[in-house]
């Protein structure tokens, strides 16, 4: 006979719903596969009054949450809610009452992991986070358990698909940016207010925790460089695909492996440079075909080499796999006695830090619109080169409009606030009309072979 595990769900809209379904459907299946039967005994939600159509009895709904986090019958909470000060406050409360949690909650982690883990650490259970990344893509899993051998040398994530679909439409058929969110937004893919997703905020607040992850130490999200996709010109989409590059709102995790080796000969994985912004990779790069509402996480580990993790990253079904995969873990800890055998998040490199924009060298592409006059470049290729800013090639599309011409510069390796300056002192010139637009390259190129 199986054993059984009494599970609190806290919020049940799209990912509670799909999570009661799919146990509903599979729920067998997992009890024969782990020797423990996960049963939904109470569920809390806001208004009792709407129709959820789902496969539990409708006593065992209640609107008072703490009843739930705090009850001695019940093993293991899930909060599906969302938020970061209600939800954190749910959380507390059922890890001192001793249970372990389940949350998809990326803000929720990414702003107050350390002090979520610690409390769970303080009361001897654990909170699992699988859903709170890339839906229905086990990357957590991957990250903790399946790659735990290796230093991870660089991380890249398309980690929000609302994003990925705006981003795709623009490209694949032309659409404008405005026009693309419109048709997120009737197709469901994206939010009435869309600032979290198209502002960067989502997916910076899974860079977030996969650098956390990734690197021991605590990465919030005030830390991670943001920059969205607002507003993107698809002239520049189609200028870039001229030259063979895609657009792609990119997550980076990667540390400064050119930084000097310390005294004692170790290689310091640290600063690490955690940022999310609109990037150009080469077309035929397999991230760059990654089309969409899809999520992908690339990894490259210095014992495995480059995997490559990909699915859907969002939605009722793809979310609830990922609370499912939580919920197996959490039962076997719970009937082996065994809650903290793989911890949540485990401080290693605590005297991490994360690298300053400034200091980030990348490629990348530039376009001006310009007077078409003689010395125009000339003015230009001056200022980048008094910055040791090197030009590696140049492209002039059609689109006269009077006596003004587009440009594109695409620069080699660059620091940012070396760009920066060149920006500045390029819209100055009187040759130059509007602002500049700076979109970073990733070449992917490979990394370099270090000493040991
Ligand atoms: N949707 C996705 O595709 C997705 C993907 C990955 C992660 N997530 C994360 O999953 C979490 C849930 O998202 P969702 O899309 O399922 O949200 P949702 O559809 O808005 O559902 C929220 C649920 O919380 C309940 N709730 C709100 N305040 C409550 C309170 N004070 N007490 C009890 N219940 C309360 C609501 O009750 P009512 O039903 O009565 O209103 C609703 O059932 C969020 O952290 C989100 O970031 C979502």
């Amino acid at each position: 006979m199986a054993e059984k595990v009494s599970v609190g769900l806290i919020g049940c809209g799209v990912v509670g719903g799909g999570l009661v379904r799919a146990l509903s459907r599979n729920g067998a299946l997992m009890a024969s596969r782990l020797g423990a039967q996960i049963s939904v005994e109470r569920i809390a939600v806001r208004d009792l009054s709407k129709n959820r159509d789902l496969p539990v009895e409708p006593a065992i709904f209640t609107t008072d949450w703490m009843s739930i986090a705090t009850d001695p019958a019940i093993h293991l909470v899930v909060e599906l809610v969302g938020g970061t000060d209600t939800a954190r406050e749910m959380i507390l409360t059922a890890l001192r009452h001793g249970k372990s949690v389940i949350t998809a909650n990326k803000a929720l982690i990414c702003e107050y992991g350390e002090e979520l883990f610690e409390e769970a650490e303080k009361n001897g259970v654990n909170l699992y986070y699988e859903a709170s990344v890339a839906g229905g893509i086990p990357i957590i899993k991957a990250l903790r358990e399946g790659l735990i051998g290796n230093r991870v040398q660089r991380l890249y994530g398309i980690l929000n698909g609302t994003c990925n679909y705006i981003l795709t439409q623009m490209k694949n058929k032309g659409w404008d940016f405005d026009y693309a969110l419109a048709e997120a937004q009737r197709l469901g893919y994206a939010e009435a207010d869309p600032a979290l997703d198209v502002d960067g905020h989502d997916t910076a607040h899974k860079a977030g925790i996969l650098a956390s992850l990734s690197y021991g130490f605590w990465v919030r999200p005030d830390q991670v460089h943001t920059e969205g996709i607002r507003g993107l010109d698809i002239l520049d989409i189609q200028f870039a695909a001229r030259m063979g590059y895609t657009f792609k709102l990119l997550a980076m995790v990667k540390p400064n492996l050119a930084a000097p080796v310390s005294q004692n000969g170790a290689r310091p994985f640290s600063p690490v440079q955690v940022t999310v912004f609109p990037t150009l990779l080469p077309e035929d790069h397999v991230l760059a075909n990654v089309n969409g509402v899809f999520n992908a996480v690339f990894v490259q580990g210095d014992v495995v080499g480059e995997t490559l993790y990909y699915g859907p990253g969002a939605g009722a079904d793809a979310t609830a796999s990922a609370v499912l995969s939580d919920l197996a873990d959490a039962a076997l800890d719970i009937k082996c006695d065994s809650a903290g055998r793989v911890p949540a998040f485990t401080p290693h490199e605590e005297d991490g830090e994360v690298q300053d924009i400034d200091s980030v060298v990348c490629p990348f592409y530039l376009r001006l619109q310009v007077m078409d006059r003689p010395g125009t470049m000339a003015n230009i290729a001056s200022i980048l080169g008094d910055l040791n800013i090197g030009i590696s090639s140049m492209f002039q599309p059609e689109g006269h409009e009077g006596d003004r011409v587009p440009l594109v510069l695409m620069i080699h390796d660059a620091r940012h606030d070396a760009m920066r300056e060149a920006l500045k002192k390029i819209g100055q010139l009187d040759v130059v009309f509007g602002d500049p637009v700076m979109i970073r390259v990733e070449p992917f190129d490979p990394l370099p072979v270090l000493a040991d």
